[in-house]
């Protein structure tokens, strides 16, 4: 394991991660998102181990590393923007809660004019930073909440977002005013127990290799879906 270091900015942290990543479980690594190998991630070999490793650098509790793993929701609809390109193409997007910013740069190797990755995790926001830079892609990172504004993109993504009665109860609104205002919304969702019932329907179903922590089925079916 990697001594403990003084932190600084996130970026800063997870460019000198990248720099020195050690040889540990608790390191970064940057390899192909599994079921999208057009893009590549910096990863935590192992989140958790990572996740300690930092707080016991800062000192304090920080927020769980979404970003350092890929998420099936995600996945599947990284995969759908690269399977149809057209969705994206010439298109203003915005990938809302984006973590590891997958979907952001899917988006964007699919054409997009601009692509906007949001997501209130500062982690998350520095962690879009150096994977889009490893795509070679461009995408602006924000890390403001949006869920109680109008997004004004023309089309918003949301990939495995629905994951906490809490947020699902603030970004299905959020995504509908998008949809009213002729957005189109696309959401990639595994099924976490807040899906509604019949406020979206299905565009597409992906068998998802399943790599995050704490699901032991090795494939999962992950819908795409949209606003009814
Ligand atoms: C399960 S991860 C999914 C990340 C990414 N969309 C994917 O599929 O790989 C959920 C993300 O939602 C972010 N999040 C939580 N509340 C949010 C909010 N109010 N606005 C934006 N992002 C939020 C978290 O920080 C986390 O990165």
């Amino acid at each position: 394991m990697l001594a403990p270091v003084r932190t600084q900015t996130p970026l800063a942290d997870l460019e000198r991660e990248i720099t020195a990543p050690g040889d540990g479980l608790d390191r970064l690594r940057l390899v192909d998102a599994p079921f999208v190998p057009e893009v590549r991630l910096h990863l935590a070999e192992d989140a958790i181990l990572w996740w300690a490793r930092m707080e016991a650098a800062a000192g304090r509790s920080l927020p769980p590393p979404y970003w350092a793993s890929v998420w099936a929701g995600g996945q599947a609809l990284a995969r759908h923007l690269l399977d149809h390109p057209e969705l994206a193409a010439g298109r203003r997007v915005l990938d809302l809660a984006a973590g590891s910013g997958l979907v952001a740069i899917a988006a964007a190797l699919a054409g997009a004019d601009r692509v906007v990755a949001n997501d209130v995790d500062p982690w998350a926001v520095a962690a879009v930073t150096v994977n889009a830079r490893a795509n070679r892609v461009t995408v602006a990172a924000t890390g403001d909440d949006l869920l109680d504004s109008t997004a004004s993109a023309d089309l918003v993504l949301a990939g495995d977002v629905l994951y906490d009665a809490g947020l699902a109860a603030r970004v299905l609104p959020y995504l509908q005013r998008a949809a009213d205002r002729g957005a189109q919304v696309l959401v990639g969702d595994p099924d976490r127990g807040h899906l509604p019932p019949d406020r979206l329907e299905l565009v597409a179903a992906y068998p998802v290799p399943v790599t995050e922590p704490s699901v032991d089925s090795p494939v999962r079916r992950v819908q795409v879906l949209r606003p009814r």
